[in-house]
């Protein structure tokens, strides 16, 4: 395979997010902006899921999609390949987003005024979704010791104990300090949840940006006291660029958990997909590994060009090498800068459009996030102005 993940492409953006002049006014105050803040890509899918699209384009016929038995199996095939994980089919349930799975959930399975707990600096429409259903945000803090995430244990049981805090988010891979849980982190915190009925979801939708050297434990690739615990939820959207596209998967072996979620969805109608999904989930799972691994590897040369140009130009700026995701955690604090003065420097003097770390929780200030799923000529040309932009005093 060929994939040219250094060409920048020239296609109609205008209904991008990402590029969306009002909504860059909006976050940086600057519609002129290099953006990588939405966390998506900016190469051409999987030529296999372009060649489905196009078929089914060209069908002219876009009538109610429901997901088949062979999907299911596609999808089953594809994490046992990946992750070596064993997927019982019947555990798989369906909706149109992870966010959408999340929140239904959590107003499935609590009451207003309830805790949820989740592990800051972390992605944060996590927050957005809790306090916009009335529970409460939980922090259980990652502790961060010379650069590596580690969770804090001792408060998780703490605020797992506490009674009222009655789910917990994982992330992982964690968005956006990079890190790949192991097996054994991922049991204690199981182990933490179940003593004190705390219910797991565990949001595995990086699960395939995985670099050499980490390997990916699924929260359902445990012993079945935690996998009857916990809800996984995951898409294909981030792995293959396509979350404009997919919907989302919900595993939950636990049939009396697995029900309830049905009945919510059923009721809701939050499991209708549109007609280009199948079409592109199916291509992405049957035929997508050869193109991911490729997009893997060259994800891998960008940090590395990444940290060196960062130590040898710019040594106070620290990344965070990332385990998994095509994120990249940027140690601003050295330059003493506060928010203000970091925004300032990141979107007026370099023209960046980086996600400052204050985002993910007050953890994450002095920090700011990168996308790096762009070609590597526009991350040298962001990196270039991030220079000039501190040499320019
Ligand atoms: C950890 C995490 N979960 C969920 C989402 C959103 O997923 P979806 O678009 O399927 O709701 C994102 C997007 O950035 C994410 O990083």
């Amino acid at each position: 395979m060929n994939s040219d993940f250094d060409k920048k492409h020239k296609i109609d953006f205008s209904g991008f997010v990402k590029f969306n002049p009002a909504y860059l006014k909006s976050m940086f105050g600057n519609t002129d902006v290099l953006p990588f803040w939405v966390a998506e890509t900016d190469f051409k899918t999987a030529p296999g899921i372009m060649e489905a699209l196009k078929k089914t384009a060209e069908q002219g016929m876009y009538g109610y999609q429901y997901k088949t038995p062979d999907l299911k199996k596609n999808l089953a095939t594809w994490f046992k390949k990946r992750h070596n994980l064993t997927m019982n089919t019947s555990g798989l349930l369906f909706t149109t987003s992870v966010l959408t799975g999340l929140a239904a959930i959590i107003d499935e399975f609590t009451v207003a005024g309830d805790g949820v707990i989740i592990q800051p600096p972390v992605y944060s429409e996590f927050q957005s979704i809790i306090k916009n259903l009335n529970r409460q945000v939980i922090n259980n803090p990652l502790k961060n010791t010379d650069g590596k995430y580690r969770i804090d244990f001792e408060d998780l049981e703490e605020k797992a104990s506490a009674g009222t805090n009655r789910i917990m988010i994982l992330c992982n891979p964690h968005n956006p300090v990079g890190r790949v849980w192991t097996a054994e982190e991922l049991r204690q915190v199981s182990d933490i949840c179940i003593v004190n009925n705390v219910l797991l979801l565990s949001d595995e939708i990086h699960s395939d940006i995985i670099y050499s050297g980490h390997m990916f434990n699924s929260i359902m690739s445990l012993e079945d006291e935690h996998t009857n615990a916990s809800i996984m939820l995951g898409s294909p959207g981030k792995t293959f660029g396509i979350p404009g596209i997919s919907d989302a998967f919900i595993y939950a072996p636990n049939n009396a958990l697995r029900e309830t979620i049905k009945s919510r969805i059923m009721r809701f109608r939050l499991g209708k997909s549109n007609a280009f999904t199948n079409a592109a989930t199916q291509a992405a799972w049957l035929s997508g590994g050869e193109w991911l691994d490729e997009m893997i590897s060259y994800l891998e040369n960008t940090i590395q060009y990444l940290d060196k140009f960062l130590k040898e130009e710019l040594p106070d700026i620290t990344l965070t090498i990332p385990e998994g995701t095509y994120q990249v955690w940027l140690d601003f604090r050295k330059r003493g800068l506060d928010e203000k003065a970091l925004k300032h420097l990141l979107t007026k003097k370099a023209g960046l459009g980086l996600n400052l770390g204050r985002q993910y929780g007050e953890e994450g200030a002095g920090f700011a996030r990168m996308n790096i799923a762009s070609p590597l000529p526009v991350i040298q040309q962001a990196m270039e102005q991030l220079r000039t932009a501190i040499n320019i005093r």
